[in-house]
């Protein structure tokens, strides 16, 4: 697990976007699995400005995003399918063939999630996936207690999550308690994965997330099992952490050719 604290959440997309820039020069047929919330925005500007320069290309890249409310039609302007949409895809020359979100109205939630998890084999796995971080430990919709070997499946959101994502909704009632989320499981066995939170309010969930004990009750502390993990963190997020200096100092003396 590589610990990146950056001064502010512009540096850290920034860090971000080199190493997703590296991963498309390459790899032509790029899989990159995709996160919606506040988090992933300012690496998606990054990301649609290097497109629009014409320094990354992604008329080859296939997406997975980690998950939809239950309920909500793709072009409803809370659905997750509309976010992307609105916030990356119709702004970056990726083929709408080529990206895949958990459809919130699948008649059949279980054969569609087992659908979605057979798109991302067929596509060869996951090459980079894209995590923000929730206040209760989640990753994906895996609340805490989702069992570390999860699939793609249906979840309930806590009520904490609700109350976090009802920013987005006209009122808390609106924020749907049902969801496909990817499994824990499907996340870990992403070849790469950059975890991103920023700002005090992640600071605490942060701190048990990396230092603290591995356990499904924070979902996001099974990272720790994973070879290629990068949390990328502004200040704030990482005024928690007991090693924050230790980590400055690695990624300081980092040598050359594994610089990004
Ligand atoms: C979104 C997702 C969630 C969010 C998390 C943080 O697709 O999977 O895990 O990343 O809820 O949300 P924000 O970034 O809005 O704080």
């Amino acid at each position: 697990m590589e610990v990146i604290i950056q001064p502010s959440p512009g540096d850290c997309a920034a860090t971000g976007a080199r190493i997703i820039g590296q991963l498309l020069k390459g790899k032509t047929e790029a899989v990159l699995g995709l996160a919606t919330g506040s988090t992933p925005l300012p690496l998606y500007r990054e990301l649609i400005t290097m497109n629009q320069r014409g320094e990354l290309d992604f008329s080859t890249v296939t997406s997975f995003n980690l998950d939809e409310y239950i309920g909500l039609q793709g072009d409803h302007p809370c659905s997750y399918r509309y976010f992307m949409e609105q916030e990356l895809f119709k702004d970056i020359n990726i083929e709408a063939e080529r990206t895949h979100v958990p459809d919130g109205l699948a008649v059949d939630v279980s054969d569609h999630c087992r659908a979605y998890e057979q798109a991302i084999r067929d596509c060869g796995g996951i090459d980079l996936q894209i995590l923000g971080l929730g206040t209760d430990g989640h990753i994906g919709f895996n609340e805490p207690g989702s069992s570390l070997g999860s699939r793609t499946r249906i979840k309930t959101l806590t009520g904490k999550t609700c109350e976090d994502n009802a920013r987005f909704f006209e009122s808390i009632e609106e924020v749907p308690r049902h969801c496909i989320t990817m499994g824990v499981a499907t996340i870990m066995e992403c070849r790469q994965i950059l975890l991103f939170a920023f700002g005090e309010a992640k600071a605490e969930i942060i701190a048990k997330a990396i230092e603290g004990p591995v356990s499904a009750m924070v979902p996001a502390s099974v990272l720790q099992m994973h070879p290629e993990v990068k949390i990328l963190i502004d200040d704030a997020a990482a005024s928690c952490l007991e090693h924050a200096d230790y980590y400055k100092e690695v990624f300081a003396g980092k040598p050359s050719w594994q610089c990004f």
